[in-house]
């Protein structure tokens, strides 16, 4: 396959909140029979944000973690760009925030993305731009995506939250993936799909509705990318990446690929076809979806969430080889895009892994996640928040706002 790579994915991490719900408990709690959550969402459990762990605190945990991790000095960092749909404050961006929080130069360029989970997208291949056009003049860029994903408390939505935040640096010759910039295909459409007001903490989603839009901007932003000519990609590639807003949503999106590839249309009535697909679909897309199903959405961070997934395991393995990665914001934006893995990608397999911190969390029962959830409500006006309620013990925490400042402390 002929690529064009130059720049991409020099480093990974990702962080998370220390609690956790389990999906049967949680269908049980609700009257559902858990094999929905399970099967026909395809999740095992979600991480829950404390009110203290918001997302300057997991932006900064992530995006310490990629420096220390992949050893770069936060002055190689020319420009941070947060992306997020979690924004603490109407003016002020979060990227201001971790930029000091992480030690970063005074003379880098810092600010948020917001469209939905297509933020950390946006500010990916703006990095590759601005490293493109010069400017960068050897620096490195950083991209965060940091978000809670919160529908409230008996919703539709519920099943599919989440919280986390992955870091990413991007650099020329990067050492994880390598992205070509002349097959990156973008859409745009403004729908009704998922959207989250000033005055509430809640996202309202149309569901259903939303699921047909990310089908429509796959396939617009799939032929962009391709100018119109498909060509059996899918069987040339060695996985295909989605944004996962819960783990079913990705076999919806490779079917979807797999029907404009092929011409054909699969339902589980024609045996073979549909045998087929699950076929593809275990090999090319299932294994790197481990992650999503611990986590749940963590909206702008969640292909991210895979692709980590795909190098923990198969860094070594898979290097040399293609893979795509889609990126939808309801709203709605997207970008399909082709990359290349790099030759020495499995080298750095156990230090993007965040299997120890994930062991390391906590689960909640019901009770617990619903009081968490309802704290957090008034978090951003509480004067002051202690960690150790939340059995917090260690780790950057916001603690409070007070004289209308939102204070952050190390514990
Ligand atoms: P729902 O209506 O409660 O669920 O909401 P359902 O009835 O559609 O069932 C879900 C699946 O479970 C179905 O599978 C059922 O058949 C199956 P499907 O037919 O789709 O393959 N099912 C069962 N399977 C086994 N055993 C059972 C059983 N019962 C049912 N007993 C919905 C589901 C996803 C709509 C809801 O959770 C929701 O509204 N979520 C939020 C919106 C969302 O995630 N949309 C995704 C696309 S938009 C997007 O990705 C952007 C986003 O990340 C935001 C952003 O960009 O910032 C959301």
């Amino acid at each position: 396959m002929i690529l064009n790579p130059t720049t991409g994915i020099d480093a990974l991490a990702f962080a998370g909140p220390a609690g956790y719900v389990d999906m049967t408990e949680l269908a049980q709690a609700r009257g559902v029979d858990p094999a929905k959550y399970l099967l026909g969402l395809g999740q095992n459990s979600m991480a829950i944000a404390a009110p203290c762990e918001d997302t300057v605190t997991m932006a900064v945990a992530a995006g310490q973690q990629a420096l220390q991790q992949f050893d770069i000095d936060p002055d190689d960092i020319g420009t941070l760009i947060v992306g997020t749909e979690t924004g603490i404050d109407h003016s002020k961006p979060v990227a201001v925030y971790a930029h000091e929080l992480l030690g970063l130069s005074q003379n880098c360029r810092t600010f948020e993305t917001k469209h939905a989970c297509y933020g950390a997208m946006a500010g990916l291949t703006a990095s590759m731009d601005w490293i493109a056009s010069g400017r960068a003049r050897g620096r490195k860029a950083m991209v965060i995506a940091s978000d809670i994903a919160r529908y409230g408390l008996n919703t539709a939505g519920e099943p599919t939250q989440g919280a986390g935040a992955v870091a990413m640096v991007v650099a020329p010759e990067p050492r994880l993936l390598s992205i070509d910039p002349m097959h990156i295909g973008d859409y745009t459409r403004q729908v009704m799909d998922f959207w989250r007001p000033l005055y509430s903490k809640y996202a309202f989603a149309d569901g259903h509705y939303s699921i047909q839009c990310y089908l429509d901007a796959l396939s617009g932003a799939h032929n962009d990318a391709l100018n119109g000519s498909s060509d059996a990609l899918l069987d040339r590639l060695a996985a295909s990446l989605y944004h996962v807003p819960f783990v079913k949503m990705a076999f919806k999106a490779h079917q979807r690929l797999l029907e404009i590839e092929t011409g054909n249309s699969y339902s589980k009535e024609q045996a073979d076809g549909w045998q087929q697909l699950q076929e593809h679909f275990g090999e090319k897309v299932a294994p790197w979806l481990k992650l999503n199903a611990e986590i749940g959405n963590i909206y702008t961070g969640s292909l991210f969430l895979s692709l980590i997934d795909l190098l923990r395991q198969a860094g070594t393995s898979l290097a040399g080889e293609t893979i795509s990665l889609f990126s939808y914001g309801s709203g709605c934006g997207a970008t399909f895009c082709l990359g290349q893995i790099a030759a020495q990608a499995g080298d750095w397999s156990a230090q993007l892994d965040p299997a120890t911190q994930l062991q390391q969390r906590r689960r909640l029962s019901i009770d617990e996640y619903e009081q968490l959830i309802n704290a957090s409500e008034n978090a951003d006006t509480e004067a002051q928040l202690n960690p150790a309620d939340y059995g917090l013990d260690s780790g950057l925490f916001y603690t409070g706002t007070r004289d209308h400042i939102r204070h952050y402390e190390h514990f």
